[in-house]
């Protein structure tokens, strides 16, 4: 059942509730429910593949949709993500700011403006061979870190995108992705300038990590190292290429 079903029967159940007991409105509870996330073992029991009849727009559809999380009361409009469907890398941020959550499109504001000239200096672009999304599709309020519980909610989301998208490489902008999809605590400065690898169902996707657009506008001296970590990716692409 997803998030939205059960929020949807609560509602109902309450109401229901109100009116054998009183035939007056009681308070509305703040409930929070996420999606169900079928077991591991469930698709292959029943011998299907759990993304069979899933796309990107269902997904976002959902997503727009979603009260999974304290976010789904505050943003404006969910950022579920954009680009080409098979992209060669996916880049994967922490989530929408203000500029996202006005337009509902994923690193749009400054942020974003330098991401996009950053794949372009490795001949990257979200219009022709990447896709852009984040760890969490909806604004935390004041720019704040997404808390624990709402990656949690919102990962089934990305998991669905990254299972039908198939990229050939994932690069992930800033420590807060990159800790929320690597399952750790270590610095960025240990995570980033070197490949590693996330599997995600029967996918192994090569994965690197680099400091967020956000931390190079706040920091020049990040500028660098991010510079050799993009070098480094396209060295990679250009391997599998067979250009190398
Ligand atoms: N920062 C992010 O991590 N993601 C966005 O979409 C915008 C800014």
């Amino acid at each position: 059942m997803t998030a939205d079903e059960k929020q949807r029967t609560a509602v109902f159940l309450d109401l229901a509730g109100d009116f054998i007991s009183s035939g007056y409105r009681g308070a509305e509870q703040g409930y929070l429910f996420t999606d169900d996330v079928p077991s591991a073992g469930e698709g292959a029991k029943n011998g299907e593949n759990s993304t069979q009849g899933d796309s990107l727009e269902k997904i976002a559809a959902e997503i727009r949709a979603c009260a999974g999380c304290p976010l789904g009361k505050t943003r404006t409009n969910a950022a579920p993500g954009e680009g080409v469907t098979q992209p060669l890398v996916m880049v994967i941020g922490e989530g929408p700011g203000a500029e996202e959550d006005a337009q509902g499109r994923p690193f749009v504001g400054r942020a974003g403006q330098l991401l996009d000239k950053m794949l372009s200096s490795i001949n990257l672009s979200r219009n022709s061979n990447c896709f852009i999304a984040n760890v969490v599709k909806c604004r935390p309020p004041n720019n704040r870190d997404p808390r624990p519980e709402e990656t949690a909610s919102c990962a089934h989301f990305l998991k669905r995108q990254i299972v039908f998208l198939k990229p050939k490489f994932i690069l992930v902008a800033g420590r807060i992705a990159a800790q929320t999809l690597l399952e750790t605590t270590e610095p960025i400065g240990k995570l980033r300038g070197k490949f590693t690898e996330l599997t995600v169902k029967d996918m192994t996707i090569p994965l690197l990590v680099t400091y967020h657009p956000a931390a190079l506008l706040r920091n020049e001296e990040y500028k660098r190292p991010a510079w050799e970590d993009l070098k480094l990716l396209r060295s990679r692409i250009d391997e599998l290429n067979g250009e190398n």
